[in-house]
């Protein structure tokens, strides 16, 4: 009986052991600073593909969520209808996504339209290599990654399609012009606009957050 204790014990704190290894984040470099975080595992091809897996299961829900309603609201009421639409916080569902897997989701782009939406210089290195990709016509790839501040992060490209033009497209041919006027006057520094369809428009990234050690 003592014995079969004394080895249940000892799986059980093997069991933790294993799971606190599993999970890799450690405590924060400089406490004051709440963006510096160690990386208490070996980056590999087994974490990466993990959490490819939950990248994709929250790009998927968060994908259909957006385009699934722009497109309801742009037949609803075209562009001025539709524009409030385009950004991920107008979805209570993407923020109980972000909760259930401890995510931040978001979309960033170089030619951006909401200034948030900009990209940091990590993420110009990784949007650089998809379009010169893109540009040759290879394939590319959703990705995790971790950044050069030390976050896990899965990204994957957004290439615009025929039904994205009437608010990126040309201004005036795509984009009707007072429509454009309305963009403008919500996104005084827009600069989405002028692609074709196949362009690479951005990318997603879902960003797993790092949790306090317990
Ligand atoms: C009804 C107009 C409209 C349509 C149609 C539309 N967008 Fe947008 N898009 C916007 C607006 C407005 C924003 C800014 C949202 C925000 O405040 O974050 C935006 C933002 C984005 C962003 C985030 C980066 C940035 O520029 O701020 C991406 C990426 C994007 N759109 C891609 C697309 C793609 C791909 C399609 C087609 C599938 C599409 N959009 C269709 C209006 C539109």
């Amino acid at each position: 009986m003592k014995k079969t204790l004394k080895i249940t014990l000892f799986l059980a704190g093997w069991m933790v052991i294993a799971t606190m290894c599993s999970f890799p984040w450690t405590k924060k470099v400089d406490p004051a600073n709440e963006n510096t975080w160690t990386w208490n595992a070996e980056f590999n091809d087994k974490i990466a593909a993990e959490y490819k897996e939950i990248g994709r299961t929250v790009l998927k829900t968060s994908f259909l969520t957006l385009t699934g309603e722009v497109t309801k609201a742009m037949k609803e009421g075209g562009v001025p209808h539709a524009v409030s639409y385009c950004n991920l916080k107008a979805y209570p569902l993407v923020d109980s996504l972000s909760e259930h897997f401890n995510v931040s989701i978001k979309r960033v782009a170089e030619k951006y339209r909401n200034p948030n939406n900009a990209m940091r210089l990590f993420e110009q290195e990784l949007f650089q290599a998809y379009n010169t990709k893109n540009e040759n016509k290879e394939s590319i790839m959703d990705q995790v990654v971790l950044s050069s501040d030390n976050y896990l992060e899965y990204y994957a490209p957004i290439i615009l399609t025929q039904p994205c033009l009437a608010c990126h497209g040309n201004i005036g041919t795509d984009i009707r012009e007072e429509d454009y006027q309305l963009i403008k006057s919500l996104y005084p520094e827009d600069l989405a606009t002028g692609f074709t369809p196949g362009d690479l428009r951005g990318m997603w990234r879902i960003r797993f957050m790092p949790k306090e050690p317990q």
